[in-house]
């Protein structure tokens, strides 16, 4: 076995041989011809000619070991549902949903949104769009109609796949009303919305483009839908992600390169064997759930869990139960579910049979030490961090576990993953910054596979977002501050830009800005994220009113703060709520206009704001202070 460093450089000096290995992992119905494109930077195509599809690899390949062994397991802890599918089942209903779709019309190359909640049939309607070629674009739950409708006019879709409910913490959530206003505000028209009907909300049947998935599902009850063979770099997906603009970022991701970098991350860092059960507590719509519940532990031949619910209900034990119960080997999550976790009585782990767990995986957010300190006495088994973006697809910071068992450190996610040239920059020269100097993180070309091709629609937005932040260099921006340390350990240290991350959930600022803007009262608004003990950052609102007499009423102030937050709750969804709204006269800004978030940020956490530019008016930072005092 080659050491962590010697594998690390050969993946980086010889790509093409390094991948070209690494592709024997997946099945290829044709093979490629070349590992690497690089004829096009930043641009980079992997395997090229080869051809391949996502659910053949994810379900078909399978089917000859291990037809009876169980694809997924369902546990809803909000409907008291549990369900599993072997293979075989999986495949089947897999088929079905696929023939359901191409009856209404879907076929390769189109777009298929999917705004469902932690149902199968979500993880059935992606690997129905993979097997038909389709490209799925899967839109959080938690997003409210405007979100819904700004990603239907860019992926302009042939059909929506909807539920009539989603259900979160005891509360039922209705869909069907958010797709209506979707549609009705969208420009793109959308001929057909599939319904899977949960029963959870009243029958709601009545909007022409509404098709029920039941009965059509009994209709194509024994179809088998042949996998299209695509080119390793067809588009497989879009998912959307927040940026600095208001406007959200569709991350293409490819077929191939996708499918043989998540075969490699389930060896090199998840260790995932055939057999094993991985559960991963996250949301199919964000990319820890498109990669780490869907895609890479079926491809690895694993059980993969899906969980509908939260850590703390019906008790906060259910987790430990879940992994007792179904005899999880692998666990993914994110920091925040864990800081909830500790809060719990602690009889609640000790009374749980956890020995079948091997490793615990958390991403999303900075994991505090605490947390990491607790987690790791508790449950004496070793808890894995790993760093990574939407746009990478798969972790491009983590503890190569399957490759060198080094050592984790504290604060630190650990090394480069393979393919990774990944290297932290001074923010204004580009050169590389010495061990303990902060700077941003940045990789080199080309990005390796299963990371985003280009902005869907927009590779002009590619290159100028992510590519252009060093001048006269070709370096990938991640955005964050890091720094390393002599071993070549990388801690992360936030954003550079404007997106905060609340309990994982990557916002951005501008987005909660433009909501809250849209109410008639608001003059001007700075929403800026402030670190916070559970959810790792929360929101915070900074408003200037166009009658600031309006706060003068008794009750005047409250009011309009609840107004301020149902306005975010309608535009964006409740999860971009602020924690707080704080009414100023100005706010701070520089001579040229420009407004002074960090320093902003800086008050709010009682730190020192730094060095300040030119302010336009000194007053303005005395005024935020005063109003986080009240
Ligand atoms: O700021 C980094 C933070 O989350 C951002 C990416 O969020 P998202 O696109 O939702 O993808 C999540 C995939 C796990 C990053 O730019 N982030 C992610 N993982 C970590 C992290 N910050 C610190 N430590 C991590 N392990």
């Amino acid at each position: 076995m080659p050491t962590y460093r010697e594998a690390h450089r050969r993946s980086i000096e010889d790509p093409e041989s390094f991948w070209g290995e690494q592709a024997r992992r997946i099945h290829w119905e044709t093979p490629f011809e070349q590992v690497l494109d690089r004829s096009n930077p930043p641009f980079a195509r992997w395997f090229v000619g080869g051809k391949t599809n996502l659910c053949y690899n994810a379900i078909d390949r399978h089917l000859a070991a291990r037809a009876r062994q169980n694809a997924l397991v369902y546990v809803s802890t909000e409907t008291g549902i549990e369900r599993r599918y072997t293979y075989a089942e999986l495949h089947a209903e897999v088929n079905r949903m696929a023939a359901v779709m191409r009856s209404l019309g879907v076929t390769q190359g189109e777009r298929v949104l999917i705004y469902l909640p932690m149902i199968p049939e979500a993880l059935f309607a992606m690997l129905a769009c993979a097997r038909l070629g389709a490209i799925h674009s899967v839109v959080f739950g938690g997003f409210a109609a405007p979100s819904l409708a700004a990603r239907i006019d860019d992926a302009t879709p042939v059909l929506i796949v909807t539920a009539d409910a989603g259900a979160r913490a005891g509360r039922v959530i209705d869909y069907t009303p958010l797709v209506d206003e979707a549609l009705a505000r969208a420009t793109h028209k959308v001929p057909k919305v599939l319904l899977i009907d949960r029963q959870l909300a009243p029958e709601r049947l009545q909007a022409p483009y509404l098709v029920a998935y039941e009965p059509l599902r009994e209709r194509f009850f024994d179809a088998h839908v042949p996998c299209v063979w695509l080119e390793s770099n067809q588009p497989s997906y879009v998912l959307y992600t927040s940026g600095t603009t208001g406007k959200p970022k569709g991350v293409q991701r490819d077929v191939g390169g996708y499918a043989v970098a998540l075969a490699a991350s389930m060896e090199h860092i998840f260790q995932g064997k055939p057999g094993d059960t991985m559960w991963t507590a996250s949301d199919v719509g964000w990319v820890v759930g498109h990669s780490y519940i869907i895609y890479a532990p079926l491809i690895a031949g694993l059980t993969t869990v899906m969980y509908e619910g939260t850590p703390i209900r019906p008790d906060g034990g259910i987790w430990w139960r879940i992994i007792e119960q179904h005899r999880i080997n692998l666990m993914f999550t994110a920091p925040t579910a864990l800081r909830v976790l500790k809060k719990q009585d602690p009889k609640l782990m000790e009374q749980a049979d956890l020995s079948s767990l091997r490793t615990l995986f958390l991403a999303g957010e900075p994991l505090d030490e605490p947390t990491a300190q607790w987690i790791q006495s508790a449950l004496k088994k070793p808890v894995v961090d790993n760093y990574w973006q939407t746009e990478t697809g798969w972790p491009m910071i983590a503890i190569p576990r399957g490759i060198e068992a080094l050592s984790p450190k504290l604060g630190s996610p650990g090394v480069p993953s393979m393919g990774f040239a990944l290297t932290v920059r001074n923010e204004a020269t580009g050169e590389i910054c010495a061990p303990g100097e902060k700077g941003v993180i940045a990789l080199d070309y080309p990005l390796p596979p299963g990371c985003m091709q280009t902005v869907w629609g927009d590779d002009s937005r590619f290159i100028k977002t992510y590519w252009n932040s060093v001048p006269g260099q070709q370096l990938y921006s991640t955005f964050d501050w890091g720094v390393t340390d002599e071993d070549g350990y990388v801690s992360i240290l936030g954003r550079t830009d404007d997106v905060i991350n609340v309990a994982g959930h990557r916002l951005g600022t501008r987005e909660i800005e433009e909501a809250i803007s849209s109410h008639r009262a608001v003059a001007e608004v700075a929403v800026v994220g402030v670190a916070d003990s559970v959810k790792g950052q929360v929101a915070l609102a900074f408003v200037v009113l166009r009658d600031a007499q309006a706060l003068d009423k008794a009750g005047a102030r409250e009011a309009l703060e609840a107004e301020l937050a149902r306005s975010v709750d309608a535009h964006l969804g409740a999860i971009a709520r602020p924690a707080r709204v704080h009414f100023l006269a100005t706010l701070p800004k520089t001579r040229s206009g420009k407004l002074l978030r960090r320093a902003i940020a800086a008050l709010a956490e009682g730190r020192d704001p730094g060095d300040l530019p030119m302010i336009e008016d000194a007053g303005a930072l005395v005024q935020v202070k005063e109003a986080l005092a009240r």
